[in-house]
Formats: structure tokens, C-alpha cells, sequence
């Protein structure tokens, strides 16, 4: 959001104000309320059950009535909040905020089809509730900021599906996105016709890249870490297991991976990091906000392979060597 902030018109989008009328003691009330508000209904059970007095900004009212006044303000909160975001422009929307130009797109809205209406114009013509998409804005706000697992702690077998769902997300949602964001972009002619241009022949080979590394990783890698895995736990063939670890090895796996080539390079060079004039088009500031995003999870992703998975999986090959020496030493 904040690579979308540097925009030549401003959000539009105030929180709506509070109904009461503003006068000293209503005022301090009110941002004290606003502020606290989440904490605050925490609070507020242990007192109803204590049935005593609470202090609520600078009024001192029962209990009860504080929980009125609460669920009161949330509702219209929540109206005002739902109203404002449904008379807002399309283009404005996204501008504020560029998750909400992915979300929109999974309702099938391209925002660059019809950036000047409304969000309640555009539901009202597919017969979407404006209700039901705002809250799937606000869910794709929080999936944004959920912080990652600790997956140092988890097995390896959890760790290898986690990473394969992160795959499945990147080829079956994140690169399709990006792809029609990419393939749309037809700007006036100007100073963006190059970078168009640029993008649609390099975003192929990108993804070609990607996918064969995915794919190799899957079939070969991780097929051979979930059969150490299995081994390490008595289930095993042995001949099947040592003609794999004749043929593998994890140091080698990793030392590989380690220096495989960066996929976003030429990206990152033919977008200038991901620099754009602060009138630039909004498709084409979404479709940089994009890219950058995905590296990003592409760092994060090849951190806890590099990190995690592989000094795992090492630790389990040497184990499971160990324990194949062992039972030929008994034999
Ligand atoms: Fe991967
Ligand atoms: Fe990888």
C-alpha cells in the first residue's frame, strides 16, 4: 500500500465521523472509544459479570449500557464504513489500496475495464453484494499482515506440504493474476508503450523459468526428502533407499538451489527496482506493486527452503545413513 501511496489523487475514504454531537466532553469520549474499541469490548465482559461501574473515556456508566453503546457503534461503524467504500471509484479504490484490485479480479472485475464507476455501480450490474466484497477486502487486509508460521519447529513432512502449497498458489493464482494484469496493459502512446512492451516478452520467460524450477523441486527433491522421511520412521525398502541415496544427495541439492540464478532479475532491471513517476497509470502501478509483492514471497519462500528444509533434510540423510550402517553391521 504504501508503493501505491505516492499517487496523484488522494484517497477519498475518511473514517465516517462519530454521531455524537462534538462537544468537549463527547469529543475526548469518542477518540477514546474509536481507540480503545477492540480492547475495550474485552473488558467490558469481565465487568458485566463483576456488574459494576465502567469508565469509559471520560464517563463513568454501568456495565450494560457500555455494551449498548459498543455493539451500537460498531454497527454504525460498520455501515459507514461498507457506504463509503461502495461510493467510491473503482480506480480510487485500488489506488488506496492495490489487494483490492486482486480481489476484485477474483470477483471477475478488471479494475482497468471500468476504473471511473462506482464499487456499488459495478455490483449492482453483476449482482454482487457490496457488503460481501468489502468484507473480502478486509479479509485479504488480514491475510496480508498475518505474520509466517514458525516453521523451524515443524517436521519435515509439514514444512515439504507447506512449501507445495505456496507452489500451488503461485501457479494456479499469483502468476495467473500477474499475467492478465501484464497482457491488459495498453497505455496511451507515451513514455509507458516501451514498458509495456518490455513486460509482455519478458513475463513469459519468467514464468517458464519459475514453473521448471517448481516442478524439478517437486518430482525430484522433495520426492526424495519425504522418502528419507518415511525411511527414517521404519518405512523403507531397502534397496529402493539405497539405490536413492546412492543417486541423491541433500549437499548437493542445496549447494545447487543456493546458487540457482534469480528469475526476477531481468524484471528488476527493465522496471528500474520497481520505480515509477508518481503520475504513471494506476494499472501500470498495480501491476509493479505486484511483481514486487511476488518477489517478495519469492525471497521468503527460498529463505525457508534454504534455511529450514535443507539443514533438515541434511540432518534426517545422515540419520537415515546412520541407521542403514547400523542394520548392515546386524546382518
Ligand atoms: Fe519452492
Ligand atoms: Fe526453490
Amino acid at each position: 500500500m504504501a508503493r501505491l501511496n505516492s499517487v496523484c489523487r488522494k484517497p477519498t475514504v475518511q473514517d465516517p465521523p462519530y454521531p455524537f454531537s462534538p462537544n468537549a466532553a463527547t469529543v475526548s469520549f469518542q477518540f477514546r472509544f474509536q481507540d480503545e474499541f477492540r480492547t475495550l469490548l474485552t473488558q467490558i465482559g469481565l465487568q458485566i459479570m463483576k456488574n459494576t461501574t465502567y469508565p469509559l473515556g471520560n464517563i463513568s456508566c454501568t456495565a450494560p449500557l457500555a455494551v449498548l453503546l459498543h455493539f451500537w457503534y460498531f454497527y454504525y461503524f460498520q455501515n459507514q464504513h461498507m457506504h463509503a467504500l461502495g461510493n467510491l471509484r473503482i480506480d480510487d479504490l485500488v489506488v488506496e489500496n492495490r489487494i483490492r484490485a486482486k480481489v476484485l479480479f477474483y470477483f471477475g472485475i478488471n479494475f482497468y475495464e471500468t476504473p471511473a464507476l462506482t464499487l456499488a455501480q459495478v455490483c449492482a450490474a453483476r449482482g454482487l453484494s457490496v457488503q460481501q466484497v468489502v468484507r473480502e477486502f478486509e479479509q485479504a487486509d488480514a491475510d496480508a499482515a498475518t505474520s509466517s508460521l514458525p516453521l523451524v519447529n515443524y517436521p519435515i513432512e509439514l514444512i515439504i506440504e507447506y512449501l507445495k502449497h505456496a507452489h500451488y498458489v503461485f501457479i494456479k493464482h499469483t502468476l495467473p493474476y500477474l499475467g492478465r494484469l501484464i497482457s491488459s496493459f495498453q497505455p496511451a502512446p507515451g513514455p509507458y508503450v516501451a514498458i509495456g512492451r518490455d513486460l509482455n516478452l519478458l513475463y513469459p520467460l519468467l514464468l517458464e523459468d519459475f514453473i521448471h524450477h517448481i516442478y524439478e523441486e517437486e518430482d525430484t527433491l522433495f520426492t526424495y526428502m519425504a522418502m528419507l522421511d518415511r525411511a527414517h520412521q521404519g518405512r523403507y525398502h531397502p534397496a529402493g533407499l539405497y539405490y536413492a541415496m546412492e543417486k541423491n544427495s541433500i549437499h548437493q541439492f542445496s549447494a545447487a538451489h543456493e546458487a540457482h540464478h534469480d528469475e526476477m532479475s531481468g524484471i528488476r532491471h527493465i522496471t528500474g527496482h520497481y520505480h515509477l513517476d508518481r503520475c504513471a497509470p494506476v494499472h501500470l502501478k498495480v501491476i509493479y506493486a505486484e511483481l514486487q509483492a511476488f518477489e517478495e514471497s519469492l525471497v521468503r519462500h527460498a529463505s525457508i527452503e534454504n534455511n529450514i528444509l535443507f539443514p533438515k533434510a541434511e540432518a534426517l540423510e545422515t540419520a537415515v545413513r546412520q541407521m542403514l550402517k547400523e542394520k548392515s553391521r546386524f546382518n
